[in-house]
């Protein structure tokens, strides 16, 4: 086990527990993270694991979701895994942002005890095609993200699964910001009757309305701007609660048809646990999500709206 050192300031928040460890262990391997999770877990009665999965290049959203993990388990376990199950062929794999000693930082600064980092090799022994069995996302997976990322959630979903086998959570964590993912990470653990508990955690935004992404830093300044369409289009889809679901999907239109350089790829008012389209009799909660390239980067963003 590498129990990495950066060499930038020593951290003085830990996490209060007996093991607490300043730095994060770090686990490559399958056999790295078994003895790491064994000498987490000992100490008299069995420690609980709070289980956060990331794709690193963290930012504070990430480190919020890592606060939560603290206060609903003994021991925070991380991981940092760029997929390339969930990328389509022409989608950003090569170029998705890997910032590992500032990630190991935002992880030892929120009292991250063990961050599994693996290969390649290490998930998928017999690469993308050796892995035969894989989950399926179903109809639900279909719409909306799983629409325009044909198979995307089926490799979520996949490597969630291994990751939640291989880490064996009591809890984790996960961010209403990609909200069809929460929602099928939820049906999946009941669908398969897996023995964890799933939290989502709101999602963190920049002042002035932007949700954070480890995508956002590929946005020039004048995309930025036109990425602040995003979230104004669905603020103004919430105020319009009162007057119903097509009043709430108009008023968000009409935000987003105002800034040409935001390519809308969908914009709909769903079921928030079922991920289908709420019909104008629509009552009770619903999620109105978005997403739009701006530039190479695409964007996505939700609200929850009472109806
Ligand atoms: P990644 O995009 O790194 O996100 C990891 C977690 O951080 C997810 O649960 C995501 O919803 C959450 N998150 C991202 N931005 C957030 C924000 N602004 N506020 C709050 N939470 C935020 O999602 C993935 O990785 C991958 O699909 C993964 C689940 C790790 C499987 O590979």
């Amino acid at each position: 086990m590498t129990g990495r050192r950066p060499t930038a300031r020593p951290v003085s928040r830990t996490q209060g527990l007996a093991t607490a460890a300043t730095w994060p262990l770090v686990a490559r391997s399958r056999g790295e993270l078994a003895r790491a999770l064994a000498s987490l877990r000992s100490g008299g009665q069995r420690s609980t694991v709070a289980f956060v999965p990331t794709m690193g290049a963290l930012h504070d959203g990430h480190q919020s979701l890592f606060a939560r993990a603290r206060g609903l388990a003994d021991v925070v376990v991380a991981s940092i895994y760029v997929n390339p199950l969930q990328f389509g062929p022409a989608e950003d794999l090569d170029r998705y942002p890997r910032t590992w000693d500032a990630d190991l930082e935002r992880c030892a600064a929120e009292g991250v005890a063990l961050v599994f980092a693996p290969t390649d090799e290490v998930m998928y022994p017999g690469g993308r095609e050796g892995q035969h069995i894989t989950v399926s996302a179903g109809r639900m997976g279909e719409g909306y993200e799983g629409a325009h990322r044909p198979g995307h959630f089926d490799g979520v979903l996949t490597v969630v699964l291994k990751l939640f086998q291989l880490v064996q959570p009591d809890v984790a964590v996960f961010g209403e910001k990609d909200a069809q993912q929460l929602a099928l990470i939820r049906r999946m653990v009941g669908d398969l009757d897996l023995p964890v508990h799933i939290v989502g955690a709101p999602t963190i935004r920049d002042a002035d309305g932007l949700a954070l992404s480890s995508r956002n830093r590929y946005l020039a300044p004048s995309e930025r701007e036109a990425a602040l369409t995003l979230s104004r289009g669905l603020r103004s889809g919430a105020a319009a609660a009162g007057d119903g679901p097509d009043a709430v999907r108009a008023a968000a239109r009409a935000v987003l048809a105002e800034e040409p350089a935001a390519v809308v790829d969908y914009l709909e008012l769903v079921d928030p646990s079922t991920f289908t389209r709420a019909g104008s009799e629509h009552i009770g909660p619903a999620l109105l999500v978005v997403a739009a390239r701006v530039g190479t980067t695409r964007l996505i963003d939700n609200v929850a709206v009472s109806l």
